[in-house]
């Protein structure tokens, strides 16, 4: 079984690789099977969060995009 893996997309989302279950504050989970990805929001502007929806594009979104 492969381990998680979060890339860190340029100046876009987390590309989270499964094994991975998330859980929202109410307890919903989303699982993502063993080798599928989702991409979470990190500008703040997906109408679908915690998903990426492609808005960071519009809005220009720049950030660091390096592990130090
Ligand atoms: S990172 Fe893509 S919508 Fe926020």
């Amino acid at each position: 079984m492969a381990g998680v893996n979060i890339e860190i997309r340029e100046n876009g989302p987390l590309r989270v690789t499964g094994p991975i279950t998330i859980t929202d504050k109410d307890g919903k989970e989303y699982t993502i099977p063993e080798g599928q990805w989702a991409s979470l929001c990190r500008c703040g502007g997906s109408g679908n969060k915690p998903f990426c929806d492609s808005a960071h594009r519009d809005a220009g979104f720049e950030a660091e995009s390096s592990a130090h």
